[in-house]
């Protein structure tokens, strides 16, 4: 049996993965904004300082895994959004650091988004000025930066931040024994996309989203490939971006490799 911390676990992905590593045997401690085993907002300092002591006194000091996914959607504020989907994500990956590295084979995952690729074909979505401050850890010029730019353009660049962290953490973090790496959803049932759907700007776009295998994935097929991640078959995988999208990145990209 694994400890095995999991934030945004009260919905959508999350949930399917914490309950996923609950029927394999595993112990999962949820962390979310909705009602959890503990109850954060990972968009606050003190969210993020609380979600991470309480982690610590109910493992004992010791995680084998950690699903970092608590995100808000496009549709967010898009202060809201960097606050939560990048510096909320990257402060649990840190602060919980020192616990896996007490635990046995212990691997991170991030979840990024499908969303991160558009910052790189749409050069009108990117915002150096809060890529770099994100980047950099400067929260409140990341947050200024993006003030005046719409949800989806924070959504993408939280998302490519975040991703390019998990890249530069895999570089520190072998040598601590922790494997990190990050899955990049594509178009999954949840009631974020639920959400998504029914906005009068957003949904259009994210509907026509080519999709190679012709379906959007239920939630639990992200899972198993989270649950891959944390586990020994994953072994020498390590500072990954997986594209579990049905190949939209391919479509998106076809050059990128
Ligand atoms: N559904 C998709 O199509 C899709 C595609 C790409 C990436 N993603 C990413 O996958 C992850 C899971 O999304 P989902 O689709 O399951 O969405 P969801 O809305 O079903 O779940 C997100 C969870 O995060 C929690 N959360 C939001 N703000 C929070 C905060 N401030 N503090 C703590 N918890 C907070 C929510 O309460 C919710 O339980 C997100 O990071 C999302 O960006 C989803």
């Amino acid at each position: 049996m694994r400890t095995i911390a999991v934030t945004g676990a009260a919905s959508g992905i999350c949930a399917a993965t914490a309950d996923r590593l609950k029927r394999e045997g595993h112990r999962v401690i949820g962390i979310d904004v909705q009602p959890c085993d503990i109850v954060a907002d990972l968009g606050t300092p003190e969210g993020r300082s609380h979600a991470a002591e309480r982690v610590a006194e109910l493992s004992g000091g010791t995680l084998d895994g950690l699903v970092s996914g608590a995100g808000l959607g496009p549709y967010a504020e898009p202060e809201d959004v960097i606050r939560v989907n990048y510096f909320g994500a990257l402060a649990i990956l840190d602060d919980l650091k020192p616990l896996l590295e007490r635990g046995t084979e212990p691997a991170a995952v991030a979840i990024s988004s499908i969303g991160a690729i558009f910052v790189e074909v749409a050069p009108d979505q990117a915002i150096p000025e809060c890529l770099d401050a994100c980047l950099a850890g400067d929260e409140e010029a990341a947050v200024a930066a993006i003030r005046g730019h719409s949800g989806t353009d924070a959504y993408s660049l939280a998302k490519r931040a975040l991703a390019l962290k998990v890249r530069s953490h895999a570089v520190d973090w072998g040598a601590d024994g922790v494997r990190i790496n990050a899955v990049a959803p594509g178009s999954t049932e949840t009631p974020m996309l639920e959400e998504i759907f029914r906005h009068d700007e957003i949904g259009g776009p994210v509907r026509m989203l080519p999709i190679p295998i012709g379906r959007s994935a239920p939630p639990e097929e992200l899972a198993s490939v989270i649950c891959f991640l944390l586990g020994p078959d994953a072994r020498f995988v390590h500072g990954a971006i997986i594209h579990a999208d049905g190949g939209s990145d391919c479509v998106v990209r076809p050059t990128a490799l």
